[in-house]
């Protein structure tokens, strides 16, 4: 019995050639895309391995510089910045993250020095600054109290734009942050910072190594469920990413990746915005530990974990990969 569709259609035909799947693919990566966390830690000429992410180091601020250095030599346009704060330094406040010399305000001072045409970006949250492990603050019967938080977080945000900050990454999920941020960036003459709100971020087991990674993982007391989203909601991330472009964010991002690419494409369709992805340390571990373990291709899977965030409609990728993708990327 002849196909009906035939010889009309067949759809291997354009799948034929490396040249033709190339003329009518619908996406593609560059390095443009990425962002590139880092961890920073104390020290000089200083890598220590974060035990969960193998090939994952939390590099000193000289090597911070280095590496910013190499990012841009691969066309890596945003460096992500993230401190392991020694213990000593954190507090039930967190007011290490106020402080103008902390560990991510140097990195960002050393970056622009070093490698001044790559972005940067700093997260806003207090994890890894308090004793208990939240991104907030806690009342004494240890909630975590809104708006007192918010006041905190504009203080943050801040020091990290005076030190030369170009994207503030608000990740605490309090309400009302963006705005308030905003504002207090309007009002201190920075009508320029770019605003990346974590706008849908979930509440998620797959942030266990970036907590040990940062040195949060330990001190943390319960979970983060009373301000990060339920993994169960869809709607409610519309609601939370309106709220977030109402208050003035410039960019918007879901987080975790993998798990939420639904999450991605909603919100690609219903705003237009410019919309970014994380895919998060948990991610990254579980690649490297089958990697690793021989179970999957290396090369194939990083680049195929990451083009499917561009066909769920993200237009960059927060990724540990970014280095390693990015060279693949240019080996063609
Ligand atoms: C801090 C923050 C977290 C991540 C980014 N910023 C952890 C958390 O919310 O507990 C996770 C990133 C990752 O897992 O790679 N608020």
């Amino acid at each position: 019995m002849p196909n009906p569709s035939f010889p009309a259609i067949r759809m291997r035909r354009l799948r034929a050639q490396p040249w033709s799947r190339a003329l009518v693919a619908e996406n593609a990566l560059s390095p443009a895309d990425f962002i590139w966390p880092l961890f920073v830690v104390d020290g000089e000429n200083r890598r220590v391995p974060v035990a969960a992410m193998p090939g994952v180091e939390r590099l000193s601020v000289d090597l911070v510089a280095e590496a910013a250095v190499e990012a841009a030599s691969l066309g890596i346009g945003v460096i992500a910045l993230f401190p392991f704060t020694d213990p000593a330094k954190k507090t039930e406040d967190g007011r290490e993250a106020f402080n103008p010399d902390n560990l991510v305000c140097r990195a960002v001072r050393a970056i622009k020095k070093a490698a001044p045409g790559v972005g940067v970006l700093c997260d806003v949250a207090l994890d890894p600054y308090t004793s208990h492990g939240h991104d907030g603050l806690l009342d004494a019967n240890g909630t975590i109290v809104n708006d007192a938080t918010v006041d905190a977080l504009i203080k943050q945000s801040l020091v990290q734009v005076e030190a030369g900050c170009d994207i503030i990454a608000p990740s605490d999920m309090m309400d009302g942050r963006i705005g308030a941020i905003r504002t207090a960036l309007e009002n201190t003459g920075h009508q320029n910072t770019l605003l990346m709100a974590y706008a849908a971020k979930y509440a998620s087991a797959f942030y266990g190594p970036f907590r040990d990674a940062v040195g949060s993982a330990k001190a943390l007391v319960g979970d983060k469920r009373t301000y990060q989203m339920d993994p169960a909601n869809s709607d409610e991330a519309i609601r939370e990413v309106a709220l977030d472009v109402a208050e003035g964010a410039d960019m918007v991002m879901v987080k975790p990746g993998m798990p939420y690419l639904d999450i991605v494409r909603r919100v690609k369709d219903e705003f237009k915005m410019p919309t970014f992805v994380y895919q998060v340390s948990g991610e990254y571990a579980m690649l490297m530990a089958a990697i690793n373990a021989g179970y999957l291709d290396r090369n194939r899977v990083i680049l195929e974990s990451l083009l499917g965030f561009k066909r769920a409609g993200a237009d960059g990728i927060l990724t540990y990969f970014a280095v390693e993708a990015a060279k693949l990327l240019r080996a063609g």
